[in-house]
């Protein structure tokens, strides 16, 4: 399973690139609004950083104005891949820009119906929300392992991207139902790595190495005064 950093925050992403996991990057323009800045400057770094597709959101509502955003976002580097949200207009969106060989990442997906039709419009990502469907005391993950196997029977060629992930658990359950990427915050990645018996093991680890380490010094000392006594008697 691929691993996504969900942020537009340059120091997140060169974090997990540097531990070797990173994938891919998604961004949105709420994740864009906590960093500011030109987004198209910022977007260019995140591409040069990440090793896959990074994605670009647009806010028009016509399919022109998404044609528009979208093929800009395009130009800004080859890695980018345009996310546009679902609705009859993205769905247009979508399908003119795979024609014209654009990737794109259908966002806002709460339902695997939503999912296969953005699929058979040519998204090459599916963003189905987990963590805001269970927000609503809906089962996020009921629609993560619809939306795989439909993937999977049928083998679409998009992949499914679970987005609004909250905790690790939710990467372990779309990982187990075949979803290919999760795209998770820092926070989530670093909650991924830690386990309290990790912590505890490498403590007493340490600990022992240190007494061993003492022990030995003590004994290096104590052996010549042995040897000096012999010789004395
Ligand atoms: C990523 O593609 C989504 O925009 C993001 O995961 C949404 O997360 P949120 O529900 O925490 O805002």
């Amino acid at each position: 399973m691929k691993i996504f950093l969900d942020t537009a925050a340059i120091d997140d992403i060169r974090t997990a690139a540097r531990w070797g996991v990173l994938d891919g990057v998604t961004t949105n323009p709420s994740l864009f609004a906590k960093v500011g800045g030109s987004y198209d400057e910022v977007l260019k770094e995140i591409c040069a950083i990440t090793p896959g597709p990074v994605s670009a959101e647009v806010v028009a509502q016509d399919v022109e104005g998404m044609l528009r955003e979208g093929r800009h976002f395009a130009a800004l580097a080859d890695n980018i891949v345009v996310k546009v949200p679902m609705s009859e207009n993205g769905l247009e969106a979508i399908s003119r820009l795979a024609g014209e060989g654009v990737k794109t990442n259908c966002t806002l997906i709460f339902s695997a119906n939503q999912g296969l039709l953005a699929a058979k419009a040519g998204a090459s990502l599916l963003s189905p929300f987990v963590g805001r469907l269970d927000d609503i005391n809906e089962s996020g993950m009921t629609v993560i392992r619809e939306l795989a196997t439909i993937v999977r029977i049928h083998e679409l060629r998009s992949e499914v991207l679970v987005a609004s992930i909250r905790h690790p658990r939710h990467v372990t359950e779309a990982a187990l139902a075949g979803a290919h990427i999760a795209t998770v915050p820092l926070k989530v990645l670093r909650q991924m790595v830690r386990h309290p018996l990790t912590d505890s093991g490498t403590l007493q680890f340490r600990r022992d190495w240190a007494a061993a380490q003492t022990a030995n010094d003590r004994s290096s000392v104590a052996e010549p005064a042995a040897i000096g006594a012999g010789v004395r008697s």
